[in-house]
């Protein structure tokens, strides 16, 4: 199969620029890559459908066409629309209608061949699909990775009013009304729409902003493919250049850290981002109220930005002191110093030998998120063969669990007490250890590959193909005004973006 994935927001070149630098070049961008990527190995023939952006500051997005070595079946093909300068995802929206489209549907023609099918990523490649489906026929799927609504949910906190006061700004500022229209036109186009987990699929899908527009009960239309786990990074019997320095660094924090008759213990790693989020509090919290834990581990945290944050707390601000002045009074008030250490890892390749080498100790991976959509960390570190203790709330509940089966141990994240009964459980028996790490590297292998993501797109991809012009399912949504023409006339309102995000519309 020929296939486009529209990817409008960040960019795509081979030294993978920006990367986690700027908040368009996040996990989205390693998705679509890793997928373009895997389908081209098992031999379609993929173009990354991208920006091209013209502007001194982003000098790697220029060239209208870009390769990754080694990789022949992929082209990253950049078209212009907004102008030279780089734009936020969050300005494209007019210029995505007013010029990518038409540029995309004139760039395949020039060519003398429309793709078979299109993948689209985010509501705004979501939104370019629908429009270039109805101009062409091409089918696609939607993957939306992270959707309005729910954002919106947040940055609202339960407002009950919505008005002028507490819609206007946000609107002004993130375009929500673009966003829901546009991706409720493309899940509701889209031949299918793909989740990462069951719980995406019911839960963000199920909110009344897409009422009328998609149906999560549909199981014609849904269909669930797990992102994988970048291997020749994260696997155990994988290697890189930092893989000596790494251990290197972690014995001489142990060293630094950790009382001299602790030296040996395991470490349980918490290796989150700081955010209040992330919760790490409550693993402390577990690790103070538990002295039998205390005797079998200690406590290791990866914090960027200091080398020893707790003690360099100073040089953070905002939520990051906040959650490490309380991380650092709970170590105070409960005596931890001496068994918690804190370090810095940079880049992938680090964290991965610093996973290979906490295997080595017998160690493991904690995460007591709030919340964790997917989680791909811990699948990382299950690669690595570190044992996961991981929240139950969100994607972990699938991929650590399954019929009875559990490759990893789900926590409560709020409370302690069965924080610390999970971490026992790993830490208990050098058995018990070795039987978590196993299982959690076995599921890895088993089931988040992105050569096993990349088979699930072909298989979407092949079946709205082949149902053809005719085997469009369900009340197609019209197209609103702004998308065919979007200027100020047709501009949505903030009680369009009520009546959208309530479900009235
Ligand atoms: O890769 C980053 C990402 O996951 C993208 O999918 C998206 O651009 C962003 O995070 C989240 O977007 P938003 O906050 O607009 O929902």
């Amino acid at each position: 199969m020929h296939i486009a994935f529209l990817n409008p927001q960040g960019n795509f070149d081979p030294a993978d620029s920006h990367w986690t630098q700027h908040p368009d070049f996040g996990g989205q961008l390693v998705y679509v890559k890793e997928t373009a990527l895997a389908m081209a190995d098992q031999g379609h023939k993929i173009d990354i459908i991208t920006r091209r952006v013209v502007d001194p500051a982003w000098p790697q997005f220029a060239a209208e066409f870009d390769r990754y070595e080694g990789h022949p079946n992929v082209r990253i093909v950049r078209i212009a629309c907004g102008g030279d300068a780089f734009l936020a995802k969050e300005e494209l929206w007019p210029f995505l209608v007013r010029e990518w489209v038409p540029n995309i549907e004139t760039f395949y023609r020039s060519e003398g061949r429309l793709p078979d099918g299109m993948t689209t990523h985010y509501g705004d490649g979501g939104l370019a699909g629908a429009l270039l489906e109805a101009r062409t026929g091409v089918p696609f799927t939607f993957t939306g990775h992270s959707l309005g609504a729910q954002k919106l949910d947040k940055l609202l906190g339960g407002a009950a009013d919505l008005n002028d006061a507490t819609l206007a700004p946000l609107n002004q500022r993130f375009h929500f009304a673009e966003r829901l229209a546009g991706e409720r036109l493309a899940m509701n186009r889209a031949g299918k729409v793909i989740t990462s987990t069951r719980e995406e699929r019911f839960e963000q899908y199920g909110h009344p902003a897409y009422r009328a527009a998609v149906d999560p009960n549909d199981d014609t239309k849904f269909t669930v493919i797990p992102p994988g786990v970048n291997l020749a990074v994260f696997d155990a019997t994988s290697r890189n250049d930092s893989e000596d320095a790494t251990a290197a660094f972690l014995e001489a924090v142990i060293a630094r850290d950790i009382d001299p008759d602790r030296r040996n213990l395991p470490i349980i790693l918490l290796s989150s981002r700081v955010d209040h989020k992330k919760n790490h509090i409550a693993l402390l919290r577990a690790f103070a109220e538990h002295p039998e834990l205390q005797a079998l581990a200690n406590v290791g945290i990866v914090v960027r930005g200091a080398d020893n944050a707790l003690q360099q707390r100073s040089r953070f601000t905002g939520e990051s002191r906040e959650l490490l002045d309380a991380m650092a009074a709970l170590c105070d008030q409960a005596g931890l110093w001496g068994k918690v250490t804190a370090f810095p890892l940079e880049g992938q390749a680090e964290l991965a030998a610093a996973y290979r080498y906490l295997t080595g100790r017998h160690s493991l991976f904690c995460l007591p998120a709030f919340h964790e959509p997917f989680g791909l960390a811990p699948l990382e570190a299950m690669a690595a063969g570190l044992p996961a203790v991981v929240t139950k709330n969100g994607g972990p509940s699938e991929s650590l669990y399954e019929n009875g089966v559990a490759f990893g141990v789900l926590i409560d994240p709020t409370d302690p007490d069965d924080v610390a009964r999970g971490v026992m459980q790993v830490v208990e028996s050098p058995q018990a250890w070795q039987r978590y790490s196993e299982a959690g590297r076995s599921r890895v292998l088993d089931r988040y590959t992105w050569d096993r993501t990349a088979a699930g797109y072909a298989a979407a991809l092949d079946e709205i193909i082949g149902r053809g012009p005719a085997g469009q399912t369900g009340q197609r949504l019209p197209i609103p005004p702004y998308f065919t023409q979007p200027d100020p006339a047709n501009d949505f309102t903030t009680a369009d973006l009520a009546a959208i995000y309530t479900g009235v519309a």
